[in-house]
């Protein structure tokens, strides 16, 4: 794999190799093998122009357990206030060693321009592009789905044919949805969407996804995943908002909806969460939350996708690799 940009181009076997890896990742982590040696000698830039608590310190954890360097860059206090461009930025980065760019911007095709332009050379893994992709937060949330109805060992090399993912909220905002569209319909889920008619983008009949506008009807139908989205109130037009309290009386998982919800399904989120507007703190702190979770498999899935970028072919596996307690 030489970069990680998108769900929609990335093909059910690379999918599902980045999952089985992911999952000789959290083996080696749950036998309390901190470090791998397989990237040491390698650089890996965590480049944000946007704010991130879980994936830049996910993305900074996953590389330092395989034992690379890290630098990161975020645009707060760095010379892009003085005009410095995306290309000088990369290329400065470049030139101090980068192996790898984990790049976020708020722009929908920025991580592509940084692949494709010839700028640089370092492989480029996308963790956020305006309202166009998050790749690998798909891939933990999938990862994540796969454990839970499959366990640990009895998940490897399985797709989610058959499984019921309902995804509620800010579908128009979220590169989180359109990640997660793609990447569970490659795997053979079928894919719900829920959202008021305004935060529905125009082309959405273009995806693989039913759309409906009745969270009740959503819950009754017994998904067997709920994933719940932030709304974006940073990038959202008051024209087109209903207000909070109408927003979380009809599209709010809260106590009553979790309620209806079957047992075995799991309550999903992203974060940051907005508790008390999209998801209510029963919902979020529920046995059925898998948002910690979510936030653990973060690291294994981009060990995996680190590993696959800069190490090459499996080779036996990490799993197999030399360790470092
Ligand atoms: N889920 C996610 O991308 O969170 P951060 O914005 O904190 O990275």
């Amino acid at each position: 794999m030489r970069h990680l940009l998108d769900t929609k181009t990335l093909s059910r076997a690379d999918a599902l190799e980045i999952l089985d890896v992911a999952e000789d990742m959290a083996d080696t982590q749950q036998r309390e093998v901190k470090k791998l040696p397989t990237l040491r000698g390698k650089t890996v830039v965590n480049l944000f122009f946007e704010d991130s608590t879980r994936t830049r310190i996910s993305f900074e954890a996953a590389a330092k357990r395989l034992s690379a360097d890290v630098i990161n860059f975020s645009a707060k206090g760095s010379s892009l206030s003085k005009g410095e461009s995306l290309q000088d930025t990369a290329q400065t980065l470049q030139a101090m060693g980068a192996d790898a760019v984990v790049i976020r911007h708020g722009a929908s095709g920025a991580s592509r321009t940084l692949a494709t332009s010839g700028w640089i050379t370092a492989g480029v893994v996308n963790a956020g592009d305006g309202t166009h992709e998050h790749p690998t937060q798909a891939l933990l949330d999938a990862y994540t789905i796969r454990k839970r109805r499959f366990g640990g060992g009895g998940s490897r090399g399985r797709d989610l044919s058959g499984v019921k993912v309902t995804i509620v909220g800010d579908i128009l905002h979220s590169r989180v949805a359109r990640s997660n569209v793609w990447l569970l319909d490659t795997l053979g889920a079928e894919v719900t969407l829920v959202a008021p008619p305004t935060l529905v983008p125009q082309d959405v009949s273009a995806w693989p996804a039913r759309v409906i506008f009745d969270l009740d009807d959503a819950v009754a139908a017994e998904p067997d995943a709920l994933m719940v989205l932030r709304i974006q109130l940073e990038r959202m037009n008051a024209a087109y908002f209903p207000t909070e309290r109408e927003y979380s009386r009809r599209w709010g998982l809260d106590a009553r909806r979790l309620e209806v919800l079957p047992p075995g399904s799991m309550v999903m989120h992203p974060g940051p969460m907005n508790r008390g507007l999209e998801i209510s703190a029963e919902a979020a702190d529920s046995p059925r939350s898998t948002v910690l979770d979510q936030v653990t498999n973060g690291v294994s899935v981009r060990m995996a996708v680190l590993y696959l970028l800069l190490a090459g072919e499996r080779a036996g596996g990490p799993a197999n690799d030399e360790r470092e307690d």
